[in-house]
């Protein structure tokens, strides 16, 4: 486990958030403590991957950061020949990530690629994983990433999408609001953490509503597409191509 999350008990003037060294550092902690059920979709990611990773093709990890989703996908890839690719734009990040992957090297090749998720290119992917990483794009060029990941899967491909999410129902988005929060509090952030971290993360991450997102993959030929896990507002999906 990585060092703790302080970085809101410190600071009292509020930035927009940024995935640099100050986060990297204590990611593993501060993603843990603010995401229901992150620990459950990472190892879940992992079963999901050893079903749908096909022989002799790609697994994409778009936003890796430290590598979670990369590490439970090779310890449980069993199709031959595969290999991982991790992209994230933050180097701190995948600096972090690389001196993990050197101290455990062996089985499914992991490749770490600096760069924008929406430059690379997809091809020969059996599956694709979006956690957590769609809600920092811009809402504009969300079709188009998602579009190019069913282009680039191959039939039978899964792309794996979590995300924060937002309620039409005004009364009941307050509601999972405010148990998020609870959660926060549970798990050690004080008041103050919490909302100096909504006043940073605000404009950079912006959740969509469930039913926009599965309009979206079915707008982009995905035949089907599911929730598979939703703990308050963060949800994960799945979707096949045909
Ligand atoms: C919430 S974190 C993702 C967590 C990670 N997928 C996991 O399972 O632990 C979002 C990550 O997406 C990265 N990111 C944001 N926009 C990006 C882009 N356009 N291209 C590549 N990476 C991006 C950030 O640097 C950050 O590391």
């Amino acid at each position: 486990m990585s060092a703790r999350d302080t970085i809101y008990l410190d600071e009292d003037k509020v930035a927009p958030f940024v995935f640099d060294e100050r986060v990297a550092a204590v990611f593993e902690d501060m993603i843990n403590r603010s995401v229901p059920g992150y620990a459950t979709i990472v190892g879940m990611i992992g079963t999901l991957a050893q079903r749908y990773a096909q022989p002799d093709s790609v697994c994409y990890d778009l936003g890796c950061s430290l590598g979670a989703a990369s590490f439970a996908m090779r310890g449980q890839i069993q199709a031959p020949g595969c290999r991982i690719r991790a992209i994230d734009t933050s180097q701190a990040m995948l600096e972090r990530f690389g001196r993990v992957l050197a101290d455990n090297p062996g089985g499914v090749p992991i490749e770490l690629v600096c760069g924008d998720i929406m430059a690379e290119e997809i091809s020969n992917a059996s599956v694709v994983v979006l956690n957590f990483t769609l809600q920092f794009i811009p809402l504009a060029q969300r079709a188009a990433l998602i579009q190019r990941i069913h282009a680039g899967l191959r039939p039978g491909g899964m792309l794996i999408l979590s995300e924060k999410i937002h309620f039409e129902d005004p009364a009941l988005n307050q509601l999972f609001i405010d148990l998020h929060h609870r959660f926060k509090e549970q798990n050690g952030y004080t008041q103050t953490e919490i909302s100096r971290k909504r006043a940073a993360i605000e404009n950079v991450l912006v959740p969509e509503t469930l039913r926009a997102h599965e309009q979206r993959i079915r707008a982009a030929g995905f035949a089907s597409c599911a929730v598979w896990f939703q703990c308050f507002n963060f949800a994960s999906m799945v979707a096949v191509r045909q």
